[in-house]
Order: C-alpha cells, then sequence, then structure tokens
C-alpha cells in the first residue's frame, strides 16, 4: 500500500515529502477553503510541482458539463493532475469523458461497494472510499475496502482503491490489510505512523551507551 497526503497545506506537504515516503496527494473543497492568500489553480500548480506523483484537485461543479470544464482547467496545470469527481450519475459522465481522453480520475465520496463498481465502470483510476465517515456513523469502513478489493479482483478491475477519510493509525494497519492500494493520509495522522516508545527508548539508550564508551 502507498501512502498520498490528503491536505492542500503546502509546509505538511514539503515536509512529508522529505520524508520520502509520499506518492501523491489529494485535496478536496474543505481542505482547499482552509488555505489563506492562494488561489485553488496556484496551490495545485505548486503541489503538482514539488510532488511527481498524482494530485487530486476536485471539481465544484454539479452537472457534468460543469464538471467536464472545471476538469479540462485543473488538467491544464500540471501532467499529474487527477481529476477528482463525486460519486454521482454527472460524475460518472464526466469519469468516462475524462478516461476516454486519457486523463486521470479520482471517484470520491464512495460509501458502497457498488458504488465503486459502478466508478470503476465508468474508467476511474481511483476510487475513494471514506472509511472514517462510516465509522462514525457505525459502519465498518475497513470491511468495505475489504469488500471492493475483493470485488476488484474477482473482476480483474485495475481502479485502484484510495482509503480516505483515515482519522487515526489503526486506520492505516486496517486498510493495508484490507487490500487497500492507497491510503490518503492527513499530517497528523502521517506523523503519528512513527512513533512508538521503545523506538525513542531504544534511542536514548544507545546514545547514553555511547556516551559511556571507553576510547582506546
Ligand atoms: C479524500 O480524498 C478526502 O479528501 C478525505 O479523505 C476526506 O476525509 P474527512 O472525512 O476527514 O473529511
Amino acid at each position: 500500500m502507498k501512502f498520498f497526503i490528503d491536505t492542500a497545506n503546502f509546509e505538511h506537504i514539503k515536509v512529508a515529502h522529505q520524508w520520502g515516503m509520499i506518492d501523491g496527494v489529494t485535496t478536496n473543497p474543505s481542505l482547499v477553503a482552509k488555505e489563506k492568500d492562494v488561489s485553488f489553480h496556484e496551490r495545485l500548480k505548486e503541489i503538482a510541482t514539488l510532488v511527481e506523483g498524482s494530485v487530486s484537485g476536485e471539481v465544484i461543479a454539479i452537472d457534468a458539463e460543469g464538471m467536464i470544464k472545471e476538469g479540462l482547467e485543473l488538467s491544464a496545470i500540471a501532467p499529474n493532475i487527477t481529476v477528482k469527481l463525486p460519486m454521482t450519475p454527472a460524475g460518472l459522465t464526466a469519469c468516462r469523458y475524462f478516461a476516454n481522453k486519457g486523463i486521470k480520475t479520482n471517484v470520491t465520496l464512495i460509501f458502497s461497494a457498488n458504488q465503486a463498481l459502478l466508478a470503476a465502470r465508468a474508467g476511474a483510476t481511483y476510487v475513494s472510499p471514506f472509511i472514517g465517515r462510516l465509522d462514525d456513523i457505525g459502519q465498518d469502513g475497513a470491511a468495505l475496502i475489504e469488500e471492493i478489493a475483493t470485488i476488484f479482483a474477482l473482476h480483474n478491475i485495475d481502479t485502484q482503491i484510495i482509503a480516505a477519510s483515515i482519522r487515526h493509525p489503526q486506520h492505516i494497519q486496517a486498510a493495508a490489510l484490507a487490500g487497500a492500494h492507497i491510503a490518503t493520509t492527513p499530517f497528523h495522522v502521517l506523523e503519528q505512523l512513527f512513533k512508538h516508545p521503545l523506538t525513542d527508548k531504544g534511542i536514548d539508550a544507545f546514545l547514553a551507551d555511547w556516551e559511556k564508551r571507553q576510547v582506546k
């Protein structure tokens, strides 16, 4: 499973990029709205220049014609832009349009295996099931990833599954075990993934022993 970072915050993206394990970035209108003093297109350009992999920019339109117009503008920003589309009939019409043009798409707001199958059949490059939001309403987000992964494997579907709406490190492990290809992860959860008390304790012990060494 690969890691994307789920943010439009350029400072966070720069830090995570330096860690060397980020393969892409996802944004959404809520994440972009948190960013001050920069336009959506400028921010996508900055991100897509820094990060080589897929950078998802989401359309705001709710009709297919509007989504296609916005998506074409987004995909003109950089070759690694992925057009993010909502899981609606109009979103899938736009998805098929972009698939036929060879433009990558990420169909978002997936909450059922059937929605993922529909998006895959409309040519989606990625589908984004939201596991945290399902857990919030008492459903099993990780189980959805497993269902989608099973269906895609059974039917030789090469659409990639991005586990989205990640809230904590346990979601990462569960998504990896369930067969997600990618987990798009908020910065604070990426930071948490590094931590283990025995790692810190081990470093302290090594350094203390080093200080006590007998130099001959
Ligand atoms: C996915 O691409 C979305 O940007 C994101 O994961 C949504 O997460 P949330 O439920 O924390 O808003």
